[in-house]
């Protein structure tokens, strides 16, 4: 009997509830003072997250590199980079973390590497037709000198797909594929001795202990057979194609290398757990990640996009649960990360600004604050009571909008650079934390130093100020993701109901959850004991923009 107790039951897996906490370690607590985020700063500041209430974090990558885009251009997988400390830092911040009981998965970058990584540098030395260059995709030329790219692909950043590189022997050479920057070469995955080689990487952090991987740019790592040429359709809103049938995204042939990790990840006790970044255009598709042989967790991109409209939020989340549920996977809710508009400004966004270009001191018709904050307080309350796993990134606990006043000489995405300034790209969400009010850097260090410069207003939104304040927004997450754990909300299933068609409304048990999404108050009825208000209120009737839990008698 005791022995049975200590295996989970099938289908009670931790990920398929947890709720997972977005730690990008440039920006979240910077203990040297150098102005970027390290290790030994999240290891300082675990408590506030214990306290806060989440199960998991998950840390963008902190492994070596040169950092030209921001960590996600990895030139050694085994090791941390200086920046943000040592492998013995990466250990004692996870003991910590399993110290109180919080699990911890890190960023795995497979589709491509650093061009600093070794095996690069060894193709560009290599030469046309070497082992060393069959672990990336080079291709010669079109035209008569090979001076044209191999085909018309577009960079997710802008410009071309293709680099042209200059062989040994000083002459004009072959071209190598990069689905993002110049200094992000694509795998190619065909090739066994890149697959042998992440079967290892994955056993080196599953040896450290990790609890499993969110895998970067999922969709993107096998290529059509032959390259062929693709036109694609104005996409600057998503990391990911919004078409079916695009040839670098969501290749059937992927799904091979998610069934081998799985095996891999198996051999490991524990739970451990593959959480993919697929942008595919549906549902449907996005559910081929989360097969049960394959991946456990994937984003829910769809969701994600859907903007502050009822009929649209209600039938995304229905789509949901049906596709995800034909395939046995929890569905996975997310509202902000490192790549989008915070969903405090972003929910106030209108037709003219859409969210794929960022926002930047010239961008017209900027989003109104207080109205963004009421959806995003009021939408956060709407996925923290659905069944599956929440993700949540680091500071839109304490509501912060998207930073949109960062001068053109302090940004550093290269979507900026490769669309020469027509896109500011991702810099805005990207800010360090505000800790303490009167601190310098607001408690984000002891120096003032900080790689994006902290808004002044930043100051009414550090987490001291806001944890003083019943009102504020880290009151509320804290009280939701108690309320949640309490009632088994990330388990289970909903049962919809009707308060009109400017509401989403369901049932969990006895508590009733509605979110007003249109634009006159809505009245809740007689015999209604309120549970948690996204934000204020007084009687039954609930405000525009905002979400109530209630029970009835
Ligand atoms: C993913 C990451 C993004 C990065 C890109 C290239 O989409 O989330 O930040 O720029 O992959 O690695």
């Amino acid at each position: 009997m005791a022995q049975l107790e200590q295996i989970a039951a099938p289908g009670s897996e931790w990920w398929r509830s947890a709720v997972i906490y977005q730690i990008y370690p440039r920006s979240f607590a910077d203990a040297s003072g150098d102005g970027i985020g390290d290790l030994p700063g999240i290891t300082s500041r675990l408590d506030d997250l214990k306290d806060l209430g989440v199960d998991a974090i998950w840390l963008s990558p902190f492994m070596t590199s040169p950092q030209r885009d921001a960590g996600y251009d990895v030139a050694d997988y085994r090791d941390v980079d200086p920046l943000f400390g040592t492998l013995a830092d990466f250990d004692e911040m996870l003991a910590q973390a399993h110290n109180r009981g919080i699990r911890v998965i890190v960023d795995l970058v497979p589709n491509h590497s650093s061009d600093q990584h070794v095996w690069f540098q060894e193709a560009l030395k290599a030469g046309p037709g070497s082992r060393e260059r069959a672990r990336y995709v080079f291709r010669d030329g079109r035209g008569e000198n090979g001076e044209l790219p191999p085909n018309n692909w577009e960079s997710v950043f802008g410009g071309g797909m293709w680099e042209r590189v200059t062989e040994a022997d000083g002459t004009p050479g072959q071209w190598y594929l990069h689905i993002f920057d110049a200094t992000q070469p694509d795998f190619d995955w065909t090739n066994e001795e890149v697959r042998e080689e992440f079967r290892s990487i994955l056993r080196f952090w599953l040896d450290r202990g990790v609890d499993g991987f969110r895998v970067d740019v999922a969709h993107g790592m096998v290529k059509e057979a032959g390259l062929p040429d693709y036109a694609p359709v104005a996409d600057a809103d998503s990391m990911g194609g919004r078409e079916d049938n695009v040839p670098y995204w969501g290749q059937e042939e992927v799904h091979e290398i998610y069934r081998d990790w799985h095996r891999v990840l198996a051999e490991y006790d524990g739970d451990r757990a593959l959480c993919g970044e697929a942008w595919l255009p549906t549902l449907a598709k996005t559910a081929l990640w989360v097969r049960p042989d394959e991946m456990h967790q994937t984003f829910n991109f769809p969701y994600l996009m859907t903007p502050w409209d009822a009929k649209a939020l209600g039938d995304i989340i229905r789509e949901s649960l049906d596709e995800f549920g034909k395939v046995g996977a929890p569905s996975t809710w997310v509202l902000s990360n490192h790549d989008v508009v915070r969903h405090a400004t972003r929910l106030a966004l209108t037709a003219e600004n859409p969210q794929g270009e960022g926002i930047g001191p010239l961008t017209p018709n900027k989003p109104d604050a207080a109205i963004g904050l009421a959806r995003a307080r009021a939408a956060t309350a709407l996925m923290l009571a659905l069944p599956g796993s929440s993700y949540l990134y680091q500071g839109e606990e304490l509501g912060l909008p998207e930073a949109m006043e960062i001068p053109d000489e302090f940004r550093q995405d290269p979507t900026w650079f490769r669309t020469n300034g027509k896109r500011y790209g991702r810099d805005g969400c990207r800010v360090p934390l505000p800790w303490e009010a009167e601190a310098p850097a607001f408690g984000f260090n002891h120096t003032g130093a900080s790689w994006l410069p902290q808004p002044a207003e930043w100051a009414t939104y550090a987490r001291d100020v806001e944890a003083a304040d019943p009102a504020s927004t880290l009151s509320l997450y804290k009280q939701m993701l108690a309320a949640r754990r309490a009632h088994g909300f990330g388990s289970g299933s909903l049962v919809w109901e009707d308060a009109g068609p400017d509401a989403v409304a369901f049932r969990r048990g006895d508590i009733h959850v509605v979110s007003n999404l249109g634009t006159e108050p809505i009245e809740l009825g007689e015999g209604v004991t309120f549970e948690l208000k996204s934000q204020p209120f007084e009687g039954t009737a609930l405000p525009v923009d905002t979400t109530a839990w209630f029970r009835r008698s």
